[in-house]
């Protein structure tokens, strides 16, 4: 009987994958003498075309997948359900098949059918293109993902938001001079609870290949102290938080600067900082504009429109971020101001995307056009500039 079982069981399996109806198997109790492996996550995904089983072998502080071609990974699992792993767990899109060994040998079987919505992994990455595995551990330890690997509804912007990034950031990093780089390394300002600083750690280091060395700089010290415990718990020790301010950190070299809604002149700070470090990438959405805001006065011709509190607010992120960008061209970046992401989600939108290049930059022509938009506006000072000025001038 006990055999038939573990028959039916990958037969149901078989079924499954067949109908393209498997959400994931799961392998537990697991009595085998690899230490700290506690259990297996199975998952249908899509490699280059071609559809495998992806093994998350889940250990206590660390994971580790493997892809296997379909028949290999049935096989697998046969061999794997009963002994070392005395449970298995089988969710498709039309029921929760479970099979249970005691120690004496004795088989218990449930299955349940259920009529569950959820889009498997594979069926996901046919509709979107996902850059961070959604098994990785540092997921579900950031509170992005559950124990089971799936997103938590409260997470799912964050998670759109984590894609989108990484998204923007490959483009650019396929287009910079650090496509053929073997080290890299990166800041992160005003990293908060860590999603894209581990994110980016990942995609470089697991995706990309890199020897990445990855900082987040973050004033809260609770945050700080979170993750770094979640780094040295999950061994990656190319990733550090440090506390304090955007002054505060004076790297030698800095290859990508990133600052994801740092209020305010923090921004400016941080592309700062990116400009003098020479990055090769500079990646900023920008938060709050209040430096300009209050320095606006509205040209004659556009007051009745401006009058109203919302349209200043508009004019000012568009006037603060031109001219940042305006900045990054004098440097020698060419800089974009693009849709991180849409407004449904987050009315922080925007993202400044700056890439090093080594054309000739008519520097004094941008600054030039700098100057008629300030002077368009009566705007007196603006925080980049004013710090480019001062370092300028020593
Ligand atoms: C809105 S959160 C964004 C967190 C993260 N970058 C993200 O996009 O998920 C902004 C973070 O920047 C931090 N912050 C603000 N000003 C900063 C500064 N001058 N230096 C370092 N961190 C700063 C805040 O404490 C906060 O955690």
């Amino acid at each position: 009987m006990t055999n038939n079982y573990k028959e039916k069981f990958i037969e149901h399996l078989e079924d499954s994958i067949s109908g393209n109806r498997l959400i994931k198997v799961v392998l537990g109790k697991y009595k085998g003498d690899e230490p700290d492996l506690q259990r297996i996550v199975i998952k249908q995904i899509a490699v280059k075309e071609e559809t495998k089983l992806s093994f998350v072998y889940c250990y206590k502080t660390k994971e580790i997948t493997k892809n296997f071609k379909i028949v290999e990974g049935i096989e697998k699992i046969a061999a794997l359900v009963e002994s070392p792993f005395m449970s298995g767990n089988l969710f498709s899109t039309t029921e929760n098949i479970q099979i249970i060994y005691s120690r004496k040998g004795k088989c218990s079987w449930s299955c349940k059918r259920v009529y569950n919505e959820v889009v498997t992994s594979q069926q996901h990455d046919h509709q979107k293109e996902r850059y961070v595995d959604q098994n990785k551990a540092f997921l579900t330890a950031l509170g992005v993902t559950n124990e089971n690997h799936q997103v938590l509804p409260s997470m799912s912007k964050k998670w759109k938001q984590i894609n989108k990034f990484l998204e923007i950031f490959k483009h650019a990093y396929n287009s910079s001079r650090l496509v053929d780089a073997k080290k890299v390394s990166v800041a992160d300002f005003g990293s908060g609870k860590g999603y894209l600083t581990f994110a980016i750690h990942d995609l470089l280091r697991d995706s990309f290949g890199v020897d990445a060395q990855v900082t987040g700089i973050e004033l809260r010290d609770n945050l700080v102290n979170f993750c770094n415990d979640v780094a040295s718990k999950l061994n990656m020790d190319s990733l550090k938080f440090f506390q304090g301010d955007v002054n505060s950190y004076n790297p030698e070299n800095l290859q990508v600067m990133i600052a994801l809604h740092a209020c305010d002149t923090a921004t400016d700070q941080a592309i700062f900082l990116g400009i003098r470090c020479e990055s090769e990438i500079i990646m900023c959405a920008p938060c709050c504009h209040k430096e300009i805001r209050k320095q606006i006065c509205s040209p004659e011709i556009i007051e009745p429109i401006l009058k109203h509190g919302i349209h200043l607010g508009q004019e000012a992120e568009m006037v603060t971020d031109g001219l940042r960008a305006l900045l990054l061209e004098a440097y020698g970046y060419k800089t974009q101001i693009i849709e991180f992401i849409s407004l449904e989600h987050t009315g922080k939108n925007k993202m400044i995307l700056a890439v090093k290049h080594d054309q000739p930059v008519d520097r004094e022509a941008v600054m030039a056009k700098v100057t008629k938009v300030k002077e368009f506006y009566g705007i007196k000072t603006q925080c980049l500039e004013e710090l480019l000025a001062k370092w300028l001038r020593h």
